[in-house]
């Protein structure tokens, strides 16, 4: 649905210096998916964004939603292929002197639709974002959470296949963001639209992201399946990304003055659900010490974690390590005190 090919994005500075926004990006998201884009301030992802629609004309390389090179396009063309990419922001921009009929009706009007069909149109969309009561309001008498419903409104107005969102949740609180997340989830289903969401924060892409880049410096250096990359993060950045929120790690002081082996077992899918550990006392002649133990669910589906000292003959430690290996294929020893 949407192809990125070494997107470049440099900009100039007044003092005609070079910034880089996005520096060689080629991405490939797939139709229907929600697709998560993750960095700290100023690596490059709203500029990554911004360039999928061309409100901001890449430097170098080339965009491809629904089979349309967008850099080629005349600027008419460009126009209307536009229509069929929606766009939410952080900070909402609706027009304040405008109801939010009319924030809606805009959009819609804009693209040379009939009052009539702008009405039923306007009317259909408020339901779907559970704003039906508030059509004459004003932006300044709704909520965070309202305005952003508006201006999701908006954005599908003339019913786009994609939805870009720019940290559309980071202004809100986390009931008001989960509430959001869920309307954006929904929508995703009921209209298997496309979806690429920019966040800082790991819980959102946990949340409801397929798929995840992570970018630093202008760069995607990592990429994959949400949990995959939950499971088995690779860069430093990605790692403390998920450290955020899954905390799977002992405090030091928990580790020091043990007199067993303590190991980190990962259960990943399906098998966070098997009786590991229960089988492992029964076949083994060891003793367990639960240090930590936590299931997380990424979209339903469990990664657990458990973190145990084992003691015994270091024989029998050792075979039971093997044979949590074998079942588990990811175990870690954190410390060995022989
Ligand atoms: N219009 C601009 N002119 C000059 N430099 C810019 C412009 N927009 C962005 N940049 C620079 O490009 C880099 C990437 O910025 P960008 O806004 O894409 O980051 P971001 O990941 O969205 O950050 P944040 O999380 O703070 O929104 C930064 O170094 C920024 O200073
Ligand atoms: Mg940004």
């Amino acid at each position: 649905m949407i192809e990125v090919n070494n997107l470049v994005k440099v900009y100039r500075s007044k003092k005609n210096k070079e910034v880089i926004g996005v520096n060689d990006v080629s991405l490939k998201i797939k139709e229907g998916e929600i697709y998560g884009i993750i960095g700290y301030s100023g690596a490059g992802k709203s500029s990554l964004i911004r360039c999928l629609n061309l409100l901001e004309i890449p430097t170098s390389g080339k965009v491809k939603i629904d089979g349309l090179e967008l850099t080629k396009l005349s600027e008419k063309n460009l126009r209307k292929a536009r229509q069929k990419i929606g766009m939410i922001f952080q900070h909402f921009y609706l027009a304040s002197s405008k109801t939010v009929y009319e924030n809606i009706a805009f959009a819609l009007k804009a693209a040379g639709k009939s009052p009539k069909e702008i009405d039923a149109r306007v009317k259909e969309l408020l339901e779907l974002v559970g704003l039906s009561d508030k059509l004459n309001q004003y932006p300044a008498q709704l909520s965070g959470g309202q305005k952003q419903r508006v201006g999701i409104a908006r954005a599908l107005a003339n019913e786009p296949k994609v939805l870009l969102c720019d940290e559309a949740t980071s202004a809100l609180d986390p009931s008001t963001t989960k509430s959001i997340l869920n309307l954006l989830k929904t929508i995703n289903q009921k209209l298997g639209l496309t979806i690429v969401l920019i966040t800082h924060e790991m819980e959102v892409v946990k949340e409801i992201c397929h798929r995840l880049a992570v970018m630093q410096d202008g760069k995607v250096i990592e990429e994959g399946p949400v949990y995959d990359i939950f499971a088995n993060p690779v860069q430093p950045l990605t790692k403390d990304f998920i450290q955020s929120v899954l905390q799977f790690n002992l405090p030091q002081q928990l580790i020091e003055n043990r007199k067993g082996t303590i190991i980190k077992i990962q259960f990943k899918g399906a098998i966070a659900e098997e009786s590991v550990v229960s089988d492992l006392f029964q076949q083994f002649k060891v003793k367990g010490n639960i240090l930590h133990g936590k299931i997380e669910y990424i979209q339903d589906v469990p990664l657990g974690v458990f973190i145990m000292e084992l003691t015994g003959e270091e024989k029998e430690v050792q075979r039971a390590i093997n044979y949590i290996e074998e079942r588990t294929q990811n175990l870690e020893v954190v410390e060995h005190v022989a």
